[in-house]
């Protein structure tokens, strides 16, 4: 029987010591009430909450979760490092061979630079990009997340902030080759470089593929002008591809910037570039306490191997495609209609006639006492531990949640914490 007492008590302790009781982007205070907060274990593509409760998880932890939690051979490789240390008076060797090892992976890559979270990789990425042009302006796809530091913050989450720390951040829209051409002519000489996500993937939104027109303009206009393309493949790295993100368009960037999974949930991310920004990143002072930290690039290292030697990939495109199927029946069978865009592994489910996410909203809050972990708002992550068998669990409860909403359809209310955040997001 599923229940949320435990996790009811411990808001409640964490309400009188922390900050708004949790913040940042795993805060529940946006979703339904029933969501977990906390969280007491993670097992394959199994989570457990504080009371106990199990979910078939198609979150993976926001990303990080790439071959299952606690995957046994990756744990065993951080545990080797563990046992003869993590954070020392330097890196180890395997820094070194991480390195090598990505240069070895990812097609434009001649060398890689390690820190710790996305928004490290993407921050670093914009220092490189104005070392390496001695010019101010990022452009930037306007709603695209590039993190949480000043530069970059969601406007609309910018508190504490000052827009002179986005006075030379510029945006575009992306897939639009005309904006950026546009951002181009109007700031001739200036623009350090273009950020692109791999596709489009911003909360409360369907998400959409690249343009091959707006990708191949981004990279004539950099080259034209000397501009750098950084792809922020934080969120998609190694979802959709055993390369950069862009490799499937044919695209190389300049930079790319690493996080979330490539060490299957130890904390490490990384920029990547080519040889020809090489000078400007050696020139550049950026540096962390831990992030020269063996423990996370041990597993890094073990996970870029299975990465490239297993069908890790092709496994996860197949059960992603299985759950996209089996909810677009599932759905239908009781007279709802879902629009499911972006990647199969990485697949956002929003409902359709749901303009203001109460069906959503009241969907994902029942699969979750039908033992299933889906978003209402963000995109999922497939992770590689699914098994069919796994994925059927998930259409099952899902299934059955489907029938809880379509009998109680007519009195399903608005969403109170959502009227105010569009109410926030029009006066914006
Ligand atoms: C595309 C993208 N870039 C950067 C980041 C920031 O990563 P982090 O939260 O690890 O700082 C994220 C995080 O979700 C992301 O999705």
């Amino acid at each position: 029987m599923w229940t949320n007492a435990k996790n009811a008590a411990l808001r409640e302790r964490a309400a009188r010591v922390i900050p708004g009781g949790m913040y940042g982007h795993m805060s529940t205070g946006l979703l339904p009430k029933e969501y977990p907060q906390f969280f007491a274990r993670g097992k394959g593509c199994r989570i457990w909450d504080v009371d106990g409760n199990e979910y078939v998880d198609f979150m993976s932890a926001f990303g990080p979760n790439l071959l299952g939690y606690c995957d046994a051979g990756i744990d065993a490789a951080a545990q080797q490092q563990q046992a003869l240390g993590d954070a020392l008076n330097g890196p180890g060797e395997v820094m070194v061979e991480l390195a090598e090892q990505f240069v070895d992976t990812v097609s434009h890559a001649d060398w890689a630079m390690f820190c710790k979270n996305g928004t490290d990789a993407t921050t670093m990425a914009m220092v490189v990009a104005r070392a390496h042009t001695g010019r101010p302006i990022i452009l930037a796809a306007e709603g695209a997340y590039h993190g949480a530091a000043p530069w970059c913050v969601p406007k609309t989450r910018s508190t504490g902030t000052l827009p002179e720390e986005r006075a030379h951040v510029v945006y575009y829209s992306y897939n639009d080759a005309q904006s950026l051409t546009d951002a181009f002519r109007k700031h001739e000489g200036r623009i350090a470089a273009v950020f692109a996500t791999p596709f489009r993937h911003e909360v409360f939104s369907d998400q959409h593929d690249p343009d091959l027109e707006y990708a191949t303009a981004a990279r004539r206009l950099c080259d034209e002008s000397g501009a750098l393309l950084v792809i922020d493949d934080v969120r998609a790295g190694f979802r959709l591809a055993r390369d950069c993100s862009w490799s499937r368009i044919g695209i190389a960037p300049d930079l790319s910037c690493w996080g979330k999974c490539f060490a299957n949930g130890y904390p490490i991310s990384a920029l990547l570039g080519s040889d020809h920004v090489r000078a400007a990143a050696a020139k550049i002072f950026v540096t962390g306490s831990f992030w020269f930290a063996a423990v996370a690039m041990a597993a890094g290292v073990a996970t870029l191997r299975r990465i490239k030697e297993t069908d890790y990939l092709e496994r996860m495109q197949a059960t992603g495609q299985q759950l996209r199927d089996g909810l677009a029946d599932r759905a239908k069978a009781h007279g709802f209609s879902l629009r499911q865009t972006g990647p199969v592994v990485m697949p956002q489910i929003l409902f359709n006639d749901d303009p203001d996410f109460r069906l959503g909203y009241a969907w994902t809050a029942e699969c979750l006492k039908q033992g299933a972990f889906f978003h209402p708002y963000h995109n999922m992550f497939i992770c590689a531990a699914h098994t069919a068998a796994d994925v059927d669990a998930g259409i099952a409860a899902a299934d059955r949640a489907f029938e809880a909403v379509r009998r109680k359809r007519g009195d399903i209310q608005p969403v109170p914490q959502l009227s105010h955040l569009f109410k926030t997001l029009a006066d914006a």
